[in-house]
């Protein structure tokens, strides 16, 4: 510990010294004597997570922030609705509730699922069908009125989207999860708000109350500077990081920072009245039902002159702080993090600094998602095998998000030095990558489309539905059952790895029907400029009324799918908490991983990612004999001579019994 932390630790004491006596009387009022207790309890057990990033971001003014922010929790903690506070008791006792191989996940548009919240609840029997415990609604809150992203640019947190429902009609879905054991996540977009959020509007208009709340620069000379070294999120539409808003500066006019589309205005946390409020938006949110905020964009949240304005210390500080804060509150709810960013800077978002600092429970394991895309192209597994196996190792208490496909675009992160690490050159990968998915490479398979190419950098992102780069849409198309068969072979292998890598696997709404890209958006003007749309097709109840046919696309792939969350929860192996091993079987193309759990058996994962039979050792799969195959692609398994045989596109997991 530095001497500046002993001196933090001396100093967050000291504050709570001050602060305990005029917290527990009306701590007692609000919350009557039991409660109160363990509010108390837990306001000192996270001390240092609230008090130390306070003092960090906002120095003298930490012992007056900091009684102003628990005051905020205890607000909360006082509104909380008693069954929620009972889902509080039971995951206080059970903290890794999350971690359980149980928890399985589900991605959905509501509109595109089901039309309204109010329909959602007569649709869990079919996701409790696919073995669903965890359900991702994606953007619900009420969004600026015309183009809003997707729903990323939020008027109000307080509201629903009216063309889903109301307030009521969530938690009613909240309600219908609990009761089956399901858990809701719902995006918290707190990197920017649309221009039109009250905020926003009080700001530009001078309102005191909301000064300081973004950020404005009267010329060029400060944006030109910050712009000379962060990248562009969306090259070719919002160029640049900042937008002219004739408005802004007292009318003046502003270059106001928006990261991503112009009418998405980047909060300004410097200001721990913008700390503050959204602390008021996550626990009020969190009072709903919400069980699982997914904290958007968190790369971006601080910004430094001269980096790239993503990943700063004081980003995660931030997130630190209001996950302790949020947990004074509501302490059953977790956050995720939504940061697509390089394997080196990926695991800090769960807590995994120098020192262990809880941070996000979860967060997706983009890396994973990425090395598969990228092996199933080249038939090669060495780069995701030497990639994975080189990061660093999760904090016991977190758990990955693993996903194959979700609604942004794939953006290859892959480093020119895990590149160089087996012989190829990242930027020619990662072209490479762009010109298969997008179909532009003769022998592919894909049929994606390129999302952002740059033509100053030679960079481009793919977007496309996973049937549809896994070669379903074309072999469709051609007629081609070969090809079919290849492309179902693909998709579930690329599934049997996201079950069972470690984590909570999600599974993107449609994928369990093989839903091929969907060329509807571009009717719709607000829409037709932003190809990730196509990989957000409607959900089609029709192709979902042949899930029972085993004769049938449909049939093949959700009964795969089915099958596989019905085996990945009887494996204790496949909790979180625990890492998964790279283990190299002597054939580039086999991608193979072992889990070991102190309560379970050893679990190995094997894939082989080309389309030809490979032959591995039998012995340093399983140590035969004593593990047994518990899912295959192809049974029974071949073994020839102590050899396995794992036929192309196939995979096969075993457990000890
Ligand atoms: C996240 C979302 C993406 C959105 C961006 C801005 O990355 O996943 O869809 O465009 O944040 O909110
Ligand atoms: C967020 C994600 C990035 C994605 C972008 C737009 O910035 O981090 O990966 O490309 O949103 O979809």
């Amino acid at each position: 510990m530095t001497a500046s932390q002993a001196a933090r630790r001396v100093a967050a004491e000291e504050a709570w010294r001050k602060l305990r006596p005029r917290l527990a009387p009306d701590a007692a009022d609000s919350l009557g004597a039991g409660e109160a207790d363990a509010f108390l309890a837990r306001v000192e057990n996270s001390l240092f997570d609230v008090h130390e990033p306070l003092a960090a971001l906002y120095g003298d003014r930490a012992d007056e922030l900091f009684e102003r922010a628990v005051r905020v929790a205890l607000a909360a903690a006082a509104e909380r609705p008693e069954e929620l506070r009972r889902l509080d008791r039971r995951r206080e006792i059970d903290p890794v509730w999350f971690q359980r191989a149980r928890m399985q996940g589900y991605v959905c548009y509501v509109d595109r699922f089901c039309g309204t919240l109010a329909r959602l609840p007569d649709h869990l029997d079919y996701l409790a069908e696919l073995g669903t415990t965890y359900l991702h609604l994606m953007p619900l809150l009420r969004p600026r009125e015309g183009e809003n992203d997707g729903g990323y640019a939020v008027q109000d947190y307080r509201a629903v989207d009216p063309r889903l429902g109301t307030m009521a009609d969530l938690e009613r879905v909240a309600r219908a999860l609990h009761e089956r054991d399901m858990s809701l996540c719902v995006d918290l977009v707190l990197n920017h708000t649309a221009r039109e959020h009250a905020w926003a509007q009080g700001w530009l208009a001078g309102d005191p109350a909301y000064a300081g709340f973004y950020t404005a620069f009267p010329d060029r000379e400060m944006p030109d500077a910050y712009d000379a070294t962060i990248p562009e999120v969306f090259p070719d539409r919002a160029p640049g990081s900042f937008s002219w808003v004739p408005e802004a500066c007292g009318g003046a006019g502003g270059w106001v920072w928006t990261t991503f589309w112009p009418y998405q205005w980047d909060l300004d946390y410097t200001n721990p009245a913008v700390t503050l409020a959204m602390l008021g938006e996550i626990t009020w949110l969190a009072n709903r039902g919400i069980d699982v905020f997914r904290m958007d964009a968190v790369p971006f949240m601080w910004k430094r002159l001269g980096t790239t304005c993503q990943n700063q210390p004081e980003g995660h500080l931030l997130l630190q702080l209001l996950h302790a804060l949020t947990r004074l509150a509501a302490p059953g709810v977790i956050f995720k993090a939504e940061a697509i960013v390089a394997p080196d800077d990926l695991v800090p978002y769960l807590g995994g600094h120098e020192r262990y600092r809880p941070e996000c429970e979860l967060a997706y394991h983009n890396q994973l998602m990425v090395l598969l895309w990228s092996s199933l192209a080249t038939g090669d597994a060495r780069l995701a095998r030497s990639a994975l196996g080189r990061m660093r190792p999760i904090p016991p208490t977190t758990s990955w998000v693993t996903y194959v496909r979700g609604h942004d675009d794939i953006g290859w992160a892959v480093t020119d030095e895990d590149a160089g690490a087996v012989g190829a050159e990242g930027f020619g990968h990662r072209r490479f990558l762009n010109d298969f998915y997008s179909g532009r490479f003769p022998m592919s398979f894909a049929r994606g489309a390129l999302f952002q190419e740059n033509e100053a950098t030679g960079d481009a992102r793919i977007s496309g539905s996973t049937a549809s780069l896994c070669g379903i849409e074309r072999a469709l198309e051609s007629g081609d059952e070969a090809a079919l068969e290849a492309g179902i072979r693909r998709l579930l292998l690329l599934y049997s790895v996201a079950y069972a890598f470690g984590g909570i696997p999600l599974l993107y709404m449609g994928d369990e029907l093989a839903l091929r890209n969907d060329r509807g958006y571009l009717a719709d003007p607000e829409r037709a400029p932003d190809n990730r749309w196509m990989h957000r097709p409607p959900m089609d109840w029709t192709a979902a009324g042949r899930r029972h046919d085993p004769a049938t696309l449909e049939g093949r792939v959700f009964e795969g799918l089915r099958r596989m969350g019905e085996v990945r929860r009887s494996l204790v192996a496949l909790r979180g908490g625990t890492g998964s091993e790279l283990l190299d079987l002597g054939s580039d193309a086999v991608l193979a991983w072992r889990r070991r759990h102190p309560r379970g058996g050893t679990f190995v994962g094997v894939t082989n990612l080309s389309p030809v039979t490979q032959a591995v050792d039998a012995d340093a799969v399983t140590g035969f004999g004593t593990f047994q195959p518990v899912l295959a692609s192809d049974e029974p398994l071949q073994v020839y001579e102590r050899r396995l045989l794992l036929p192309g596109l196939s995979f096969a997991w075993f457990a000890e019994p």
